[in-house]
This record gives structure tokens, C-alpha cells and sequence, in this order.
């Protein structure tokens, strides 16, 4: 069953009004108390390699995501979103600066903290679904929680795969699916752990433009009536246009960070501005 410590969303829970306006002042510091933000990075800086072959994939960072805030992250390819997500989700180490998720300090946390957070605070959406195709929509929902040998983790799946709306493809292995299908089994496993914090690396790139926008309305959902905090990286100005900030990337800086009012044609015309059309 699910975890007394746990918090447990309501589809009922109504978004709060305060989110938006916090979202878009998000401290660069982070203040104590509930408001402080779920992700946090301080002069967040990646290199590879070294010497004059060293690539720049990040250069001193400094980004936040408040609780329950829909960031979008749009850029060329190349320009770092991908790295950052990574470093933000404790997939790999940065050379420099720090990264607090959830208040904790990822270069810090001893290797089974790490994991213990990775785990449970964070959940993953990746574009090609990453779906065990042996196994149906509830064991690949519940299978976070199954490794971490949680008595209630189908129960978790059920009902995190009916909030998605795939109550009845419950049985259903990931070949008996649509791509959105999937991506939404996707959605329902990141979500099972209970995470302060989703990143989605470009969740919509391996769909057609109706499951795209479906993927973007239900990640809006995710933030909005679920109060869970979404980084989502995507090419799509379309799918940008969803979330409720965009924070635009060039050569591992960030060039532009602005809110949204969910007009279409916002981002798009952002990236004019900052010349990466
Ligand atoms: N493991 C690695 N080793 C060497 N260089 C890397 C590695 N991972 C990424 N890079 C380089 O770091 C830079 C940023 O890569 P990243 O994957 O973050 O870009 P991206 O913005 O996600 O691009 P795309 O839109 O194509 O996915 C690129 O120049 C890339 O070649
Ligand atoms: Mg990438």
C-alpha cells in the first residue's frame, strides 16, 4: 500500500494559483521553508574530455525549479539540455558547482543516498519509453517500486496508470500499445515512486503531433493538479508551450528564461529573439 509518508495526490487536488506567479520569480538561492525549490543548481558546470579537445556541455549554471512547476528546456542540439538533466537527475557527476534536489546536495549524498533519492524522489521519462516489452503496463509501472521490494507497488501502478487514463490497457505489454500508450505507462512509472521531481527528456520526440500533444497536456497535469516539479527538454516549440516557464539554452549556458502563458506561438518566438531559429 502506499507509504503513510508518502503524499498522496488527488485527481480532485486543485492547482494552485500561487504556483504560476512563484514559478516565475524561483529564487536562484533557496530559501528555507516550503517554498524552496525542488531543484537547485549553483555554477553547474560539465566538461569532457580535456585539454584543446575539452567540450563545454555545461558553464556555471544556475537554475531552479520551484514545487510543482512545468519548466521546458529548449535548445540546438549540442547546446547541453540533455547533460543537465542528467546532472540534475544524479545520472552522472558535474566537474563543478552543485546540484540540490529536494534539498539535498547530489555531489554530497554518499552512493546509497544517491540511490535511495534517485529512486524515489525523482522520476525519469525518456523519449524512447524505456518500457520492458515481457512485461505488462502494471508490472512496468510498478517495477521502481518491485526492485525496491515495495508490498504495494502494483497497487501504485493501478492507480497511477488510471489517473493517465490507461485503466483499461492494464494488461497490456508495450507491443499491445500506441506510442502514446506507452509514454503514458512511462508517465505512470515515473510517477509511482510518489517523486517531487520528473525529467523527461524529450518525451514527445518519438510520437506523432496528436500523442505528442496529449504526452504535454498530461506532463501540464503532472505539475498542475499533481504538484510534482517537471523539467522537460524538447525540440517542439508546440509541446514548450505547455509548461509554464522556458528556460532556452545555447553552447552550455542559458540564454533566456521566461514564463509562459500558454500561447502557442510563445516559445517559438522566444527563440527568434534569442536568435536560434
Ligand atoms: N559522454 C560524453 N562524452 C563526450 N562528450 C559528450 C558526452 N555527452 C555529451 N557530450 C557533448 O556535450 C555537449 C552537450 O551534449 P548534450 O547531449 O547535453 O546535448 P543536447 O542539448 O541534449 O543535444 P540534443 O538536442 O542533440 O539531444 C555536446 O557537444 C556533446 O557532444
Ligand atoms: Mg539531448
Amino acid at each position: 500500500m502506499w507509504g503513510s509518508s508518502r503524499r498522496r495526490a488527488s485527481v480532485a487536488d486543485v492547482p494552485a494559483p500561487a504556483v504560476a506567479a512563484e514559478a516565475t520569480s524561483a529564487p536562484a538561492v533557496a530559501a528555507e521553508g516550503a517554498g524552496a525549490p525542488i531543484v537547485r543548481t549553483v555554477a553547474l558546470t560539465k566538461t569532457y574530455g580535456s585539454a584543446e579537445s575539452e567540450v563545454r556541455a555545461l558553464d556555471a549554471v544556475d537554475l531552479s525549479v520551484a514545487p510543482g512547476e512545468f519548466v521546458a528546456v529548449m535548445g540546438p542540439s549540442g547546446c547541453g539540455k540533455s547533460t543537465l538533466l542528467n546532472m540534475v537527475g544524479g545520472l552522472d557527476t558535474p566537474t563543478s558547482g552543485e546540484v540540490f534536489v529536494d534539498g539535498a546536495e547530489l555531489t554530497t549524498l554518499p552512493d546509497d543516498r544517491l540511490t535511495e533519492l534517485r529512486r524515489r524522489r525523482i522520476g525519469f521519462v525518456f523519449q524512447f519509453f524505456n518500457l520492458i516489452p515481457v512485461l505488462d503496463a502494471v508490472e512496468n509501472a510498478a517495477l521502481p517500486l518491485t526492485l525496491d521490494g515495495d508490498a504495494g507497488a502494483e497497487d501504485a501502478a493501478v492507480e497511477w496508470l488510471t489517473r493517465v487514463g490507461l485503466a483499461d490497457r492494464l494488461h497490456n505489454r508495450p507491443d499491445q500499445l500506441s506510442g502514446g500508450q506507452q509514454q503514458r505507462v512511462a508517465v505512470a512509472r515515473a510517477l509511482s515512486t510518489d517523486p517531487a521531481l520528473v525529467l523527461a527528456d524529450e518525451p514527445t520526440g518519438n510520437l506523432d503531433s496528436r500523442s505528442a500533444t496529449e504526452i504535454a497536456e498530461l506532463l501540464r497535469q503532472v505539475a498542475a493538479a499533481w504538484h510534482r516539479s517537471v523539467l522537460m527538454v524538447t525540440h517542439d516549440p508546440r509541446i514548450a508551450s505547455y509548461a509554464q516557464r522556458l528556460v532556452l539554452m545555447q553552447d552550455g549556458h542559458i540564454v533566456d528564461d521566461l514564463p509562459l502563458d500558454g500561447s502557442r506561438e510563445a516559445p517559438l518566438r522566444a527563440m527568434e529573439r534569442a536568435g536560434l531559429l
